[in-house]
């Protein structure tokens, strides 16, 4: 109802996300709290969707978004440049990896993966090889809803519906330890080491892939999943092997949210394309980066002069001045390092669930940890699709004031629960105790529910 502290579908006009469920109207956010119009309080333990890495409230990039959007809200990014971008740009490029400095900033992460794909496309089009033009992923994998990013992702709870209207696109096996016959503990595994992307590349043609797309830490198709530390570089060995350019989807896993500003930092290897999206501005405005080299550019420019892909908001200068001041935040405060020690206080906590009759794996870095639920815990069976165990814990979680976000398939691509956990970077040890016994209660209370459920 409008005004009041809950809506729900048919009231209102808004077109809710979910058209069966309550939504408390949201009426502030300080820290890692929102509060609601009724005046609940709930701890924000996932950032929203893992994008308010600096809390919510923060005065300093309030203010910059404010001062851009008086001075200059927007120019058409085809014709002019301006200072937000060219700052942004400049603070990027330092933090990205080795070699990485041009980027095209826009809105969401899904546009950034669709510029990603195409400008390989047409990098080895104007390379003067068109028959290089496939791209190849891992399973499970999310990179994005549009089209050309839902068809990179292996989830086929969002494709089912859309099947006839997606590319073809090949798929590996992600690096999904505790889903894996050999539970990560095999050296040649294929799917543990890397060598299953050299497999999937042979079984395509090599010389006719474009791309490899990859997130380089699991984001929610994988709950958190983190590849053992000579992953990365194995598989950049094969894509330079087989002249494939390497897409690393950092959306998620970005900006900081493993402890490093990329996940892929600690691997010690550097993509072709490196994106960035959710918390590169904080949540203050929306924004996503492309990141590439010269040695792809050079080609364009030498070429048709443009890459082919553009949007509107492009180099949008609200959104960048959100997110130079989310980076000028992330540096003055040291968030980054924080991240880190206080993702170390986190894990120490959820190790503790890990005795949980039900929990079957909690993994993850930094301040991003996935903890899978199963049914039988010796069998890694899952629960019961139907009981809906991920998303009746998230709701229970929201009941008690506490929000994480669910996803349920991972395991087979129809059973499987898991919650992600990643709250700002700014989370005191006091609020992570908080956290805590927030999502055991909230544990306690769903297996209950889902108790109840399957007696009936
Ligand atoms: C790894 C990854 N890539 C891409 C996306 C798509 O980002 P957006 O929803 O901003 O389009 C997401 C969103 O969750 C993601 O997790």
């Amino acid at each position: 109802m409008p005004g009041g502290t809950e809506s729900r579908y048919p009231s209102g006009h808004v077109l809710y996300r979910r058209l069966n469920r309550d939504f408390p109207r949201i009426v502030r956010g300080e820290g890692c709290w929102l509060t609601d119009a009724g005046g609940k309080r709930y701890l924000d333990a996932c950032s929203g969707a893992l994008v308010a890495n600096l809390g919510h409230g923060n005065a300093e990039v309030a203010r910059a978004v404010g001062e851009q959007a008086a001075r200059l809200a927007y120019v058409n990014g085809t014709a002019f440049t301006h200072d937000a971008v060219e700052e942004l740009a400049a603070e990027v490029a330092a933090l990205a990896a080795d070699g990485l400095d041009r980027t095209l900033f826009l809105c969401n992460g899904g546009d950034a993966v669709e510029a990603a794909l195409k400008i390989s496309r047409q990098f080895w089009a104007e390379s003067g090889r068109p028959e290089k033009r496939k791209i190849v992923a891992l399973a499970p994998s999310y990179h994005g809803n549009t089209l050309l990013a839902l068809s990179a992702s292996a989830r086929p709870g969002y494709r089912d519906v859309f099947r006839d209207w997606l590319v073809e696109i090949h798929t590996a096996p992600a690096s999904y330890p505790y889903r894996c016959a050999c539970r990560g503990e095999a050296e040649e595994c294929p799917a543990c080491s890397g060598a299953a992307v050299e497999e999937a590349l042979l079984r395509d043609g090599p010389e006719t892939v474009a791309a490899f797309i990859a997130e380089p830490v699991g984001g929610i198709s994988t709950g958190a999943s983190v590849p053992r530390p000579g992953y990365w570089k194995k598989v950049r060995e094969i894509c330079d092997r087989y002249e494939v350019l390497f897409v690393a989807d950092e959306v998620l896993s970005g900006a900081g949210r493993t402890g490093t500003w990329s996940a892929l930092e600690p691997y010690g290897t550097a993509p072709d394309f490196q994106i960035f999206g959710k918390g590169i501005a904080g949540g203050y405005a929306p924004l996503s980066a492309m990141v590439t080299s010269r040695r792809i550019l050079d080609v364009l420019s030498a070429g048709s002069g443009a890459p082919l892909h553009n949007q509107t908001f492009s180099q949008f200068p609200v959104s960048c001045a959100a997110g130079l001041a989310t980076i000028r935040q992330i540096k003055a405060q040291g968030l980054i390092a924080r991240c880190a020690s206080m993702g170390g206080v986190l894990f120490q906590h959820l190790a503790e669930l890990q005795g949980h009759p039900h929990v079957g794996d909690v993994r993850g870095r930094g301040l991003l940890a996935g903890i899978e639920f199963v049914e039988d815990k010796a069998s890694r069976t899952p629960f019961d699709r139907s009981l809906r165990m991920a998303e009746t814990l998230a709701e229970t979680a929201q009941d008690a004031g506490l929000v994480v976000w669910p996803h349920g398939g991972q395991a087979d691509g129809r059973g499987g629960d898991l919650i992600l956990i990643g709250p700002p970077f700014i989370i005191t040890e006091d609020e992570i105790s908080e956290l805590m016994s927030r999502l055991r209660m909230a544990l306690d209370a769903t297996l209950e529910r889902i108790r109840d459920r399957s007696r009936r």
